[in-house]
This record gives C-alpha cells, structure tokens and sequence, in this order.
C-alpha cells in the first residue's frame, strides 16, 4: 500500500487541503493508499486547519474539519512511500533533513504532477483573502486527479 505525506509550512492551509482532496480521489476510485499531512514549521501544531480552508473544502465536499497540524519529523522519510512539498522553500527544507539519497528521492514538488519540471510552488495563501484559498483549492485538486490517476494504472 502506497503512503503519501503532502507537506506545507504551517499543516494548516494547504497539505490539509491536500491531504482531504488526495484522501477524497482515492476513496471515490476504490484505491488503497495512506495519506497524511505535515508542516515545516510547528507554529501552528495540534490546531486545526485555518477556517478558510475548511471552508473551501467543504464546499467542495471535502470535509477536513478533524485535521490537527504536526510538524514534519525525521521518521516521515522512513514511513512514507511519496513526499510532495507544496512550495519550493517546502522542499527545501525537508531536503535538508533527508540523511540518504533513498529519502531524498521520495521528496517532490507537487505542480510537478500538472506542470512537470516547471517548479511552480501553490502560493502560500495564509496572508491573503478567500479567493487565495479557492485558488489554491484549484491548483491542489488538479495535481490530486494526476496522482489519482497514476495510482489508478
Ligand atoms: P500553510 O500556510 O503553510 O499552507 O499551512 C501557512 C500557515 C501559517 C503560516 C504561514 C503559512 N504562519 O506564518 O503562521
């Protein structure tokens, strides 16, 4: 069975959404797979998602209302099979945790899976206002229905 982490700064805007979109997709397909979600930073550890994302995902009917934010940890690298970083200040900064080229190589940035090799980050949107986070909804779901898709062949 296939473990995937999706990784942002703060677990609390977009790898929750992530997580409850990727966790959504492999449900309705009927595929077996782990999913779960991380920060970089534990600001915001044991919250729940910022309410501007639960509020966008459940009009998407993706409901996250039970997330609680964790930082990423070293032991992530050995229990996942797939890590994908939201932004690229993200993937750095779990690269520099990585201790071998086996964890290294888990670690992808997720515009990759729409745009391959374009390096686009989803922008962070915790700054902004709601649109920033139907946005980021739009972006998170297209690269979720490439993953979905790859598990699926
Ligand atoms: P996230 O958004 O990384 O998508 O969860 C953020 C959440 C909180 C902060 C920054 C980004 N913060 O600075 O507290």
């Amino acid at each position: 069975m296939i473990r995937i982490l999706m990784v942002c700064l703060g677990n609390i805007c977009r790898s929750p959404l992530a997580e409850g979109i990727l966790r959504d997709k492999i449900e309705k397909s009927g595929l077996n797979a782990i999913v779960d979600s991380a920060g970089t930073g534990n600001y915001h550890a044991g919250e729940p998602a910022d309410p501007r994302s639960a509020d966008v995902a459940l009009k998407n009917n993706v409901n996250i209302n039970s997330h609680r934010a964790r930082q990423f940890k070293q032991n992530d690298f050995d229990n996942y099979d797939l890590i994908y970083a939201m932004d690229t200040e993200n993937y750095n900064n779990i690269l520099r945790l990585a201790r071998n080229e086996n964890h290294k190589n888990k670690v992808k940035l997720l515009m990759n899976e729409v745009l391959p090799g374009e390096n686009l980050s989803v922008p962070d949107p915790y700054f902004g206002g709601r649109h920033g986070f139907d946005n980021v909804y739009r972006m998170i779901d297209q690269a979720c229905d490439k993953i979905a898709e790859k598990l699926n062949t």
